[in-house]
């Protein structure tokens, strides 16, 4: 399996939210993607799931094309996500909200992330951690190729997030390719040999967490410098 993003580009009415971006991750490889906000790491990820087209580029899957696909034929290719804002029907059960109206089993998922004793509960009664965990399950069960996380620790204490990076850790097939975009480096530095900066819509950087803090272009992203200056 190799998910592969070749010169993609996506435009909001003007903006350039992603320039000619290129990345490619294999089978078992679990990348970090920061940047800024405003840098288009979330508009990655919906542009590999269908929900907003490229004017340029291509997504493939092991060969096969993605691009131009409705997020439903997306992810019956394998390819599964979570929101920065998590998505859920908070009328609906947690054990609902796990199925999401396919014929699967929920129960094991939501052992896997520790949520079985609030199987019954209405999903609005979670706290902001459960949630994420929920969200997590969701995308876990259906067993996908490519797991995309959008700011999986986002808006969590300490405590939440380590025990969201531990469960990303354990539960995370092996060979499932996964991106994790997420502002703290820590997460990113536990959970992945690779992390990719985006800045303005383009990658400035890919390589391993250790070797950011040294390079010139992710510090002046940081610092808030422009292109121009
Ligand atoms: N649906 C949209 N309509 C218009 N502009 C958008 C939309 N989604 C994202 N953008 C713009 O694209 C750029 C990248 O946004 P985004 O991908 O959300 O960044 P990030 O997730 O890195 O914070 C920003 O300038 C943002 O305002
Ligand atoms: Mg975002």
């Amino acid at each position: 399996m190799r998910l592969s993003v070749e010169g993609v580009s996506v435009r909001f009415a003007g903006i350039s939210a992603l320039s000619s971006l290129s990345l490619a991750v294999a089978a078992g490889e679990r990348l970090g993607v920061v940047g800024p906000n405003g840098a288009g790491k979330t508009t990655l990820l919906n542009v590999v799931t269908g929900l907003v087209r490229p004017v340029a580029g291509a997504i493939r899957l092991d060969g096969h094309t993605l691009t131009g696909l409705p997020p439903d034929a997306v992810a019956r290719a394998g390819v599964a996500r979570t929101f920065q804002t998590p998505r859920l029907f908070s009328r609906l059960t947690v054990a609902q909200n796990v199925r999401a109206g396919r014929p699967l089993d929920a129960e094991p998922w939501l052992r896997l992330v520790g949520l079985l004793p609030r199987r019954g509960d209405l999903a609005a009664a979670l706290t902001p951690g459960e949630a994420r965990r929920l969200e997590l399950a969701r995308a876990l069960a259906g067993s996908p190729h490519v797991l995309l996380l959008d700011e999986p620790c986002g808006g969590l204490g300490p405590t939440e997030t380590e025990d969201i990076a531990a469960l990303l850790d354990r539960a995370v097939a092996p060979a499932t390719i996964m991106v994790v975009v997420e502002h703290k480096l820590r997460v990113i530095s536990r959970l992945c040999a690779r992390v990719a900066v985006l800045h303005l819509g383009e990658k400035i950087f890919d390589g391993p967490p250790t070797a950011l803090r040294a390079d010139r272009r992710v510090l002046e992203a940081y610092l808030g410098k422009s292109r121009a200056s």
